[in-house]
């Protein structure tokens, strides 16, 4: 729909988007699963833009999408501490890619409680919030090992911990794939839960972030008290633009020096439903929408 050039309110700054990331929460939130989103709403939560002063910036934030208008359009209206500038090292579509995966992730560690020396396995390595966490965590000291899906509903190809994340192929899927033991393991997938509590060491903790289905899961008990080990959750839509304008400063100066790096397999697109409707069925990599870049 055409809409009007949004106006900078008190303590607003108006950014011209030049790429918006599509998250698949993005979706589901069109598709009205979040009932706290009011409407009408222009969806969007990830921006990479310039600002009338001219100034490169980049964001992400709950509010935006869900309780004001977001980033999926031309022009979006940001309060002035959710900005932070982009980093010199990301094209506008890479920063734009980097919002909510590298928040989630960052939360999903902290809660984890992924420090030095940590074992950690990351399912769904090849995914924006997987490979996020692979990067951060190996930041943080920790030991990390990657692992993705060999096909549609089998089993787990890892990687070792050293690998490049674009290097891991699915391959042949291992007898038993999760028989290790893990100080944490961060499933981005939502389909691993009861796998992943028995291959927890002692006090291990597993984090999730997505109910697949009707939202609930068997737990093996047994298995998780007798390990002392915890189910922990993260939730993205709790974190406002302003406090993960801290974060993502915080994390500019390792993304200049290419410690960190923006998703891989990015999926251009132009403004359109096209990129809601695959992600809608399933479709892998990380779509963004581009204005005139
Ligand atoms: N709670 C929160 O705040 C929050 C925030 C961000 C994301 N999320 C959710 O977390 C999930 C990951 O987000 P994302 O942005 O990283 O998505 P993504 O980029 O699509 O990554 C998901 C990855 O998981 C893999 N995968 C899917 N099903 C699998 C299975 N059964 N076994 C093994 N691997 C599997 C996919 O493999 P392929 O590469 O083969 O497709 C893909 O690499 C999404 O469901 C998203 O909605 C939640």
């Amino acid at each position: 729909a055409e809409l009007p050039t949004p106006r900078a309110g008190a303590d607003e700054v108006l950014v011209r988007v030049r790429a918006a990331g599509i998250n698949r929460s993005d979706v589901s939130n069109v598709l009205g699963s979040h009932p706290y989103t009011t409407v009408p709403r222009v969806p969007g939560r990830d921006f990479a833009g310039v600002t009338s002063s001219g100034e490169a910036v980049w964001g992400t934030g709950a509010e935006l999408g869900f309780r004001r208008d977001g980033t999926h359009a031309e022009y979006v209206l940001v309060p002035a501490k959710a900005l932070a500038s982009k980093p010199r090292a990301l094209s506008f579509q890479q920063a734009a890619a980097c919002g909510v995966p590298f928040v989630t992730a960052w939360h999903a560690l902290e809660h984890a409680r992924v420090g030095e020396g940590a074992t950690l396995l990351v399912i769904g390595a090849a995914g924006g919030v997987g490979s996020a966490a692979i990067q951060l965590a190996r930041l943080r000291g920790a030991k990390v090992e990657g692992a993705v899906r060999v096909k549609q509903g089998s089993g787990l190809e890892f990687a070792h911990r050293d690998a490049p994340i674009q290097d891991l192929t699915p391959a042949e899927p291992p007898a038993e794939p999760l028989a290790r033991s893990w100080d944490a393991i961060v499933d981005t997938t939502g389909r691993w839960l009861a796998p992943s509590i028995g291959a927890l060491a002692r006090g291990g903790r597993v984090v999730v972030m997505v109910s697949p289905g009707a939202g609930t899961e068997p737990v093996p008990l047994r298995d998780l008290y007798r390990r002392e080990a915890s189910i922990v959750g993260v939730n993205s839509l709790l974190y406002p633009a302003a406090e993960c304008a801290e974060l993502l400063r915080r994390l500019t100066p390792h993304f200049e020096s290419g410690a960190l790096r923006a998703p891989e397999r990015l999926q251009p697109r132009p403004l359109g439903s096209e990129p809601y409707l695959a992600l809608k069925d399933g479709a892998s990599g990380k779509f963004v929408f581009t204005f005139g870049e």
